[in-house]
């Protein structure tokens, strides 16, 4: 007997939990498995955090929380998005949330009309696609190519709305593939919505202090004042403070659309942990120029190990931890038992079978032809699982060169 619901029957689990929970199936069985699907950062949270969950503790602040977030952790996101964003909101237009993923429902769930169109950028985070789905929405994925370095043009954007259309799912840098946008191109997405007034912009900027070669990047907000009533900025302290167990994320944008996220998530969870949040606002950003740097250093030993790789392609990403790696020239190669490897799906198969390698395939998050590692994980295990995959490659027969 089925106890789900048909809206749930419409989701399926996300690639990298299934990818995930493949490696521990095959690592259960004894198996030495890497796990490259999962993205999160291997850093311990800083020392300095964990001080302050503990002295929130011995202050007594367990009991339940304003289920918009704390007054002081309000402050402490206004303070931040004024200091580092250049943007200006009130303590009403701020929610501190269970995540920034609590954000993303929240968001969709207080705004979305079943059959209310989803403009997602592909490749995408895979949850967008989920939750909208959950929720009765349209996914509208909008092509965007490695040629065009996964970057979203205008006049894709123009040409995708309709009447329908409720939301612009942007996310920067991206997971997956790491595009970041440089501000002119996200004025002129900008340019393009201002008479679209019906269309709403989540700007998913959680990773916005994981930026390489030294690239700088503004909140869409911040770039398009005139949006800034229909922006519903996401940003949170899982990825570049290495806090992703603590489950803090928040949203601003107008009081309307906080009000109405906040009735969401009363229902829901009532308010994101008292502890964690006192966490959360002292966490000084000490550590994340060192996680910077070393997300850095592994996202260069990726593409100098790929691109010794015949068959796999990689191009430098601008930020976050995840390689997007291109596998067209192994699709239709027998793997060494004889059987052809038929779509990156198979590819993945084969990786986790051959080299131990778990990732994630790519066109279950609309990119065929690719898959997805992250790079969060020692550098020891990364050249290990490269070494794994680069011996499995060189293993496939009939390799186009
Ligand atoms: C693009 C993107 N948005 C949101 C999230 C969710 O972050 P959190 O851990 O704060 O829920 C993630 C996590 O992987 C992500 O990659």
């Amino acid at each position: 007997m089925s106890f789900a619901s048909s809206r749930l029957a419409l989701v399926k689990p996300s690639a990298s939990t299934w990818v995930s929970q493949a490696a521990k199936e095959a690592k259960a069985q004894g198996e030495d498995v890497i796990d490259l699907g999962l993205g999160e950062p291997d850093f311990d949270t800083p020392d300095h955090i964990k001080d302050a969950a503990h002295q929130a503790a011995l202050r007594g602040e367990t009991k339940y929380p304003p289920s918009n977030g704390t007054p002081e952790m309000r402050q402490a996101v206004l303070d931040k998005l004024k200091r580092e964003n250049n943007l200006d909101y009130a303590l009403d237009e701020v929610i501190v949330s269970n995540g920034a993923t609590q954000v993303l429902f929240n968001t969709l769930m207080a705004t979305l009309e079943p059959g209310d169109e989803v403009l997602l950028s592909t490749p995408y985070f895979r949850r967008y696609k989920d939750i909208v789905l959950r929720l009765g929405g349209v996914p509208v994925p909008l092509q965007c190519t490695a040629g065009a370095g996964f970057r979203l043009k205008p006049d894709q954007l123009s040409k995708a709305i309709t009447p329908k259309t409720r939301w612009l799912l942007l996310n920067q840098p991206s997971n997956p593939s790491g595009a970041v946008y440089s501000d002119a191109e996200i004025a002129s997405l900008g340019a393009m919505l201002a008479d679209h007034e019906r269309v709403l912009v989540l700007s998913d900027e959680i990773y916005e202090q994981i930026l390489f070669d030294r690239r700088i990047s503004h909140s869409f907000a911040a770039l398009c004042p005139h949006l800034k009533d229909r922006t519903l900025t996401v940003k949170g302290v899982s990825e570049a403070n290495a806090m992703a167990g603590w489950r803090i994320g928040y949203g601003v944008g107008a009081k309307a659309f906080i009000a109405a996220m906040i009735k969401v998530q009363s229902q829901i969870k009532s308010g994101a942990c008292s502890i964690a949040q006192a966490a959360a606002l002292n966490g000084s950003q000490n550590g994340v120029p060192r996680f910077r740097a070393a997300f850095e250093r592994l996202r260069n030993l990726v593409v100098a190990r790929v691109a010794d790789i015949p068959g796999l392609t990689l191009d430098p990403t601008g930020g976050a931890f995840y390689g997007l790696i291109g596998c067209d020239a192994l699709i239709d190669s027998p793997s060494p038992d004889g059987t052809p490897l038929s779509s990156d799906a198979d590819v993945t198969a084969y990786l986790l079978k051959a080299a131990g390698v778990a990732a994630v395939p790519g066109s279950t998050l609309d990119l065929p032809h690719f898959f997805r590692i992250s790079t969060a994980m020692p550098e020891e295990g990364l050249n290990k699982a490269l070494d794994g995959i680069a011996k499995a490659v060189a293993d496939l027969k009939g390799l186009s060169p």
